[in-house]
């Protein structure tokens, strides 16, 4: 991110609220490497914070009072922040001075203004909603002398997003833009919160294809209820089991008689893409790249096929880029549009060949170009200085 944003978003706080913001925190997107739909079935996820962040310059205002302005947009807006008829941004943000009065914590007045400056694309599958909640979480929390651990943050931009405006996201989001380290992904067991860093190997590339689905909170929504029909049947042959990701990778015979399509697919996703994870990042920490690569690729195959998360613009992107040589591709974040994680090759020649192909196939196709980026694992939130 560059001292441009921050300077963005503080000259927009003074431009609009006519004062100097009292404090300001940046928070990252993410790329998901592996373990995607994990998380809320208590499975483990590794995600790297990406270079794009979210800033939020903060000061207080009246009580109850949320008065919200955007780069995206610039038009200011005051809300009722204890209202329920809050829509956009405004709810994330409104979500997040609920939760921290809940915790006691946030802008002493109890009502807060704040500047949004973001380059983390929206609907990309980048997670910019967990980018706003916890850097916003982190600059209310500085107003009230910054009581809460990075955990807690996360805590709070969870359940703002949860709770609040009703997607029933995991907690990879959150724990990915509160905890990363640069050069590093963070491996997530779900259901324990136990966290490691992993080094994040190998040249990865990002491409999006532009396709925006307003569809994937209901999509996701819809699959959390099947993964919790899919549990509350298997119980019969469980009764202990909490978590979908907890089914036995041994017993897959037995799930597959226990469950009807379309619960049966979307269990042998979430059973496989467990133990592909832990593997995974045993496979990342040694360094064994290519491996590491094969794995993508049956991850998207999996969410392609078992957990129907994909659309074709995301596969013929995967494709083209296996058949230019990529070690490893696939679908990031929740699916059904957004972005294609790419893993390269050693070698500027084989790199050059992969996106060459991935933009000519994809052209062809649609007959416009997707956006190709490099992907660097940057660091978690942060407090940014607001002069
Ligand atoms: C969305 C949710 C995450 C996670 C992914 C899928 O990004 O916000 O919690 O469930 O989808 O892995």
């Amino acid at each position: 991110m560059s001292n441009f944003m921050l300077q963005n978003a503080a000259a927009l706080f003074r431009a609009t609220f006519g004062v100097a913001p009292l404090a300001a925190a940046s928070a990252p997107g993410r790329v998901n490497l592996l373990g995607e739909h994990t998380d809320y079935n208590g499975g483990p996820v590794l995600p790297i914070a990406i270079e794009a962040r979210t800033v939020v310059a903060a000061g207080p205002a009246d009580e109850g009072v949320l008065e919200l302005v955007s780069t995206r947009d610039g038009q200011p807006q005051r809300i009722d922040y204890r209202s329920d008829r809050i829509t956009g941004s405004g709810a994330y943000l409104a979500g997040v001075l609920r939760e921290l009065a809940a915790q006691r914590a946030g802008p002493p007045t109890g009502g807060a203004r704040v500047a949004v400056a973001s380059d983390v694309p929206i609907g990309a599958g980048l997670a910019s909603s967990a980018a706003l909640t916890v850097a916003a979480a982190r600059a209310l929390d500085l107003l009230g002398g910054g009581r809460l651990t990075a955990r807690q943050l996360a805590g709070v931009a969870f359940r703002a997003e949860h709770d609040h405006v009703g997607v029933r996201c995991g907690i990879m989001d959150q724990m990915s833009a509160a905890l990363a380290r640069a050069g590093c992904a963070l491996f997530l067991e779900c259901a324990s919160l136990a966290s490691r860093h992993v080094p994040a190997r190998g040249r990865m590339l990002l491409v999006d294809t532009g396709v925006r689905h307003e569809l994937a909170a209901g999509a996701l929504n819809a699959r959390r209820a099947e993964c919790e029909a899919a549990v509350e049947r298997l119980r019969l042959e469980l009764p202990e089991l909490r978590w979908l990701a907890s089914w036995p990778a041994g017993w897959l015979l037995r799930l597959k008689r226990s469950l009807p399509e379309p619960l049966r697919s979307r269990a042998l996703h979430v059973v496989g893409e467990t133990a592909r994870t832990r593997f995974g990042a045993q496979l990342l920490a040694r360094g064994y790249v290519k491996r590491f690569g094969l794995l993508l690729f049956e991850s998207h195959e999996s969410c392609r096929r078992l957990y129907e998360c994909s659309a074709p613009e995301l596969d013929l992107v995967v494709a083209a880029a296996r058949r230019a040589g990529a070690l490893g591709a696939r679908l990031t974040g929740a699916g059904w549009g957004g972005a294609v994680l790419v893993l390269l090759p050693r070698g500027k020649t084989v790199e050059a060949k992969v996106v060459r192909h991935i933009r000519r196939a994809f052209t062809v196709a649609y007959a416009r170009e997707p956006a190709i980026s490099s992907v660097r694992a940057s660091g978690g939130v942060r407090r940014e200085p607001v002069r």
